[in-house]
């Protein structure tokens, strides 16, 4: 008998804003309830999670964010005190802080209408967040991203994610957020390497899609190394619309194909934070990703000797080193362990290997195998270059 095949297909449109603002909570600043509204004019329950690090380091914080929804009663119903969630990979670590999470919403009785108001840093934003999309399918999720990462990346996109059986972001959905509000004066309190990381993100994001930006970055870079929060500023917006227009245009917001153009420079940079036992950050390890990369398609001719000297020299001046002993480190058969990251990554993506390297600055393609000698000489060269550049 044939089967009988009816065919389902709708799509659903998102929407939400990227906000830039300073001092969100101050009493004058109307950027919240205005975005609130957008909700109806009803009155909509609001749970407000705060990064403990980020709690710590803004004492009045908590005290400001909870008298802010107070005082205006007409829009939201704070239900419960600023709740804290440990900061960093620890709140993704543990499978108890999005059950604690989904605790405090249940007792509140937190509907579909609702606000899940989270501060932190990238990490919270995505334990906060899977929570939120567990909860009743789906809460309206408010991030406040803290650090420079999660302002111009992880914050203003559309999934979350926790840590699971040893995986990264083992377990996670695609949840776009109600909106993002990212205060700057956030940044002023950040760790130096908390500071840098996402300076290499925007590296990244400019070396493979806009060359005026990256232009742009180099000259920026000393200030960036300084922490000139104007231009860090400069740098954040730009870095969030890119990755705003990527998600946007690609044509796979929800990543059902294997291409991730965002993952420039990461297949080595995941292996390398792993070789050191996270000792080595993300930023960091991203900024000696792309060099590798980038060196790569040097030899290979998709970048040009002055190509690769801007994208080397710029991370440079931005206060990264491109270098690390455990590059050249290799195992028991005598291969260089880095190149395991490239297996890792494979795997990842599902068998087909993908990775996107640029073509010209600003501009990207994705190849689908690469050559191990050629990286191991990259890597012998990277160090020679680098050796003498630190001389
Ligand atoms: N969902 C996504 O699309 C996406 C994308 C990229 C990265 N991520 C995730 O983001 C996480 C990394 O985020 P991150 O770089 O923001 O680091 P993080 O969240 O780990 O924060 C780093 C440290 O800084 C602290 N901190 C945060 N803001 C601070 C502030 N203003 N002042 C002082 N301390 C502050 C945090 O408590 C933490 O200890 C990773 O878990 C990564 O997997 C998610
Ligand atoms: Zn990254």
């Amino acid at each position: 008998m044939e089967p009988r095949i009816i065919r389902q297909a709708f799509s659903v449109s998102y929407e939400y804003p990227v906000a830039f603002t300073r001092g969100l909570f101050a009493p004058e600043n109307t950027l919240l309830a205005e975005i609130a509204r957008a909700a109806g004019v009803r009155r909509h329950r609001a749970a407000v999670f705060i990064d403990d690090t980020v709690a710590r380091a803004r004492p009045a914080l908590a005290g400001d964010a909870a008298a802010y929804l107070e005082n205006r009663p007409e829009i939201f119903d704070l239900v419960a005190l600023p709740r804290l969630v440990p900061g960093g990979e620890r709140c993704k670590n543990n499978l108890q802080v999005v059950g604690d999470i989904i605790a405090v919403l249940s007792l509140n009785k937190m509907d579909r209408h609702a606000f899940v108001i989270a501060i932190g840093g990238g990490a919270v934003l995505d334990a906060v967040g899977f929570a939120a999309a567990l909860f009743h399918r789906g809460l309206r999720l408010i991030r406040v991203p803290t650090t420079v990462l999660g302002q111009n990346d992880a914050g203003v996109g559309v999934k979350n994610a926790i840590n699971f059986l040893n995986t990264k972001n083992l377990l996670g959905t695609f949840a776009p957020p109600f909106a993002v509000l990212n205060d700057l004066d956030f940044l002023r309190t950040l760790p130096d390497a908390a500071w840098t990381g996402g300076i290499a993100e925007a590296f990244k994001v400019a070396i493979i899609k806009d060359a005026k930006f990256f232009a742009r970055l180099c000259e920026l870079a000393p200030r960036l190394k300084n922490r000139d929060e104007a231009a860090m500023e400069e740098l954040v917006a730009r870095c969030a619309e890119l990755h705003l227009d990527h998600i946007r245009s690609n044509g796979d917001p929800f990543e059902f194909g294997r291409a991730r153009p965002l993952d420039f420079g990461h297949w080595s940079a995941h292996k390398l934070e792993q070789m050191s036992a996270y000792a080595v950050g993300h930023g960091q390890a991203v900024a000696i990703g792309i060099a590798l990369d980038s060196f790569y398609a040097l030899r290979k001719g998709w970048l040009s000797e002055a190509e690769f000297e801007a994208v080397a020299g710029g991370l440079r001046r931005a206060g990264f080193s491109l270098w690390h002993d455990l590059l050249e480190r290799r195992d028991g058969d005598g291969s260089l362990e880095i190149l395991r990251g490239l297996r890792d990554f494979q795997e990842h993506l599902g068998g087909e290997l993908c990775v996107t390297m640029p073509r010209g600055l600003g501009a990207k393609f994705e190849v689908h195998e690469m050559d191990y000698t050629i990286i191991e000489s990259a890597v012998a060269q990277m160090k020679q270059r680098m050796h003498c550049l630190s001389r």
